[in-house]
Order: C-alpha cells, then sequence, then structure tokens
C-alpha cells in the first residue's frame, strides 16, 4: 500500500528586502509524494523550485500553509532528509572518505562506524581507490557522487536533490542519471530532484511536477509512465518524444510577451 511521506498544503513562501517589498517565490503549492517515488520538479529559473526544495528539508520557513515529513510538521533539517547541493559543497580538505563521513562526524558517531558507513557508500557511488584523494583532484562527475554519499550516509529516507548534475558536461550528466537510477533502485530512497533540463525530469521520474513563475506555482503534474528499469534509450521512446514536446509547450508557450508585461 502506498504511503504518503511529503505532505505540502497550500505552501507560500516569500522573500522580503530590506526596504520591505517582497516577492511571492512559491504560491499555494500542493503535493503529496509517496514512499519510494521519484518526483522531478521542472521549471524555469526563478519559479521556486530551489526555494520549495529547502522548505522541504526545513532550511527555509514557510510563511503560508504547511508541510508534514512522515505526517509531522517541518520545522527545521532532520535526519530523515538530506539535500544534494548543485555546486557539490565539498569541504576541500578533507578526502572523500572524511567528506562522506561528514554528516556522521556532526552527529557524534564514533570514527569506526562513520568510515564503515562511508566505505559502503564508496562501493555505491563508484568512487573506489578515490578515498584518500581531495575534491580538487576529482572531476566534476566524481564530486557529485561525493555529494550523493555524503547525503546517504546519513541514512535519510528522503533525498531533496537541488539540480544536481547543472555543473557537468553532458555525456557525464547521462551516465550520472543512469547512475542515480541505480542507486535509487538499490536504496529505496524517496527523491525529489529539481532541474531545468526537461529530458533529465521525464527519464528520472515517477511523475514530472511542471512550476511556472511568478509567482511559482504548480502547472502541471505529468505521470511517467516508461518501464523501468531504464536506460538511455528509452529517450527514443515514441512516449518519452511526446512528453518532451508537451513539456517543452508547457514550458516555452504562454510566456507573456513583453507588450503584454508592460501593458499589465
Ligand atoms: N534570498 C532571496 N532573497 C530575495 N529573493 C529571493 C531569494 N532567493 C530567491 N528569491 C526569489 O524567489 C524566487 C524563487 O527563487 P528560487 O526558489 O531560487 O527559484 P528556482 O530555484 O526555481 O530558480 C525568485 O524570484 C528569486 O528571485
Ligand atoms: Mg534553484
Amino acid at each position: 500500500m502506498s504511503e504518503t511521506v511529503v505532505e505540502a498544503r497550500d505552501v507560500t513562501i516569500r522573500y522580503t528586502s530590506k526596504n520591505n517589498s517582497s516577492v511571492l517565490a512559491v504560491d499555494g503549492l500542493n503535493l503529496s509524494i509517496e514512499r519510494g517515488e521519484f518526483v522531478t520538479i521542472v521549471g524555469s529559473s526563478g519559479c521556486g523550485k530551489t526555494s520549495f526544495l529547502y522548505a522541504i528539508d526545513g532550511l527555509l520557513p514557510i510563511h503560508g500553509g504547511e508541510i508534514r515529513v512522515h505526517g509531522g510538521l517541518v520545522n527545521g533539517p532532520g535526519r530523515d532528509r538530506a539535500v544534494v547541493f548543485q555546486e557539490f559543497a565539498l569541504l576541500p580538505w578533507r578526502s572523500v572518505l572524511d567528506n562522506i563521513a561528514f554528516g556522521l562526524e556532526i552527529r557524534k558517531v564514533g570514527k569506526a562506524e562513520r568510515h564503515a558507513k562511508a566505505r559502503e557508500l564508496v562501493d555505491l557511488v563508484g568512487l573506489n581507490g578515490f578515498e584518500d584523494r581531495f575534491p580538487h583532484e576529482l572531476s566534476g562527475g566524481m564530486r557529485q557522487r561525493v555529494g550523493i554519499a555524503r547525503a546517504l550516509a546519513i541514512e535519510p529516507d528522503i533525498l531533496l536533490m537541488d539540480e544536481p548534475f547543472g555543473a557537468l558536461d553532458a555525456q557525464t550528466r547521462e551516465s550520472m542519471q543512469e547512475e542515480l537510477l541505480q542507486i535509487w533502485q538499490k536504496t529505496g530512497k524517496t527523491v525529489v530532484f529539481v532541474t531545468h533540463d526537461i529530458d533529465e525530469a521525464i527519464y528520472l521520474a515517477d511523475r514530472v511536477v511542471v512550476m511556472r513563475a511568478r509567482p511559482g506555482r504548480i502547472r502541471e503534474i505529468l505521470p511517467v509512465d516508461l518501464p523501468r528499469p531504464r536506460t538511455i534509450d528509452v529517450k527514443a521512446d515514441p512516449r518519452f518524444v511526446r512528453m518532451r514536446q508537451h513539456l517543452w509547450h508547457l514550458l516555452h508557450d504562454n510566456e507573456p510577451t513583453l507588450a503584454a508585461v508592460q501593458a499589465s
């Protein structure tokens, strides 16, 4: 039976600047996510994707509505959630192993235990042999493997990923997408993955949440009925092509013209 793990109801997020002008970053957003689901959130820059993701983590307060995780109201970060950031956010003076173990260290897990856990994850994300390297010695793809392993180390139920492959070249990005699906299938985590790449959004997801900007709202939720496990070849499937076209129009049509903006 399905079980709701994230429940967002009528969520509003606002930024207020010093001169008291305010931006409505997210407005009346409703979304339920089931255990083990892979949900992607796609939308143009500034439509509130990062704000919503950080609000699920509890890093960012909300100004209206509520977010529940496992039934409890979110009021700060917790061990059941972990974020993977776009910019990797690794500690440059720490080795791969100690970066992965960092979240456990701040939770006062002893050295032997945290290194054992970190070694397990090195294996899962394919970084064997690189345990003692430092971030500057790694490629972008490898750095993000460390980012993913570090998030998984605290054994969260929910992985919150903010354009984690945005800084990678196209080829590395595709292989990281395949690997992420394998990791997801092995670990059974619930994943909320933000991207502005339509192909990535469809390829990974059980459902694609399409957002629109100003104010940030959900425009449509698209179920992706492509079989799993998926390989990159699925991108040639006619159903994939149709969904890509549909999303492209959702994101590009109806953009207000300059004249309409000036008239409003
Ligand atoms: N710290 C901030 N201060 C003021 N406005 C912000 C801040 N962070 C984000 N915003 C605004 O909130 C809106 C949503 O931003 P964000 O969640 O970063 O969108 P996305 O991740 O989809 O690009 C944008 O209009 C952005 O300019
Ligand atoms: Mg963002």
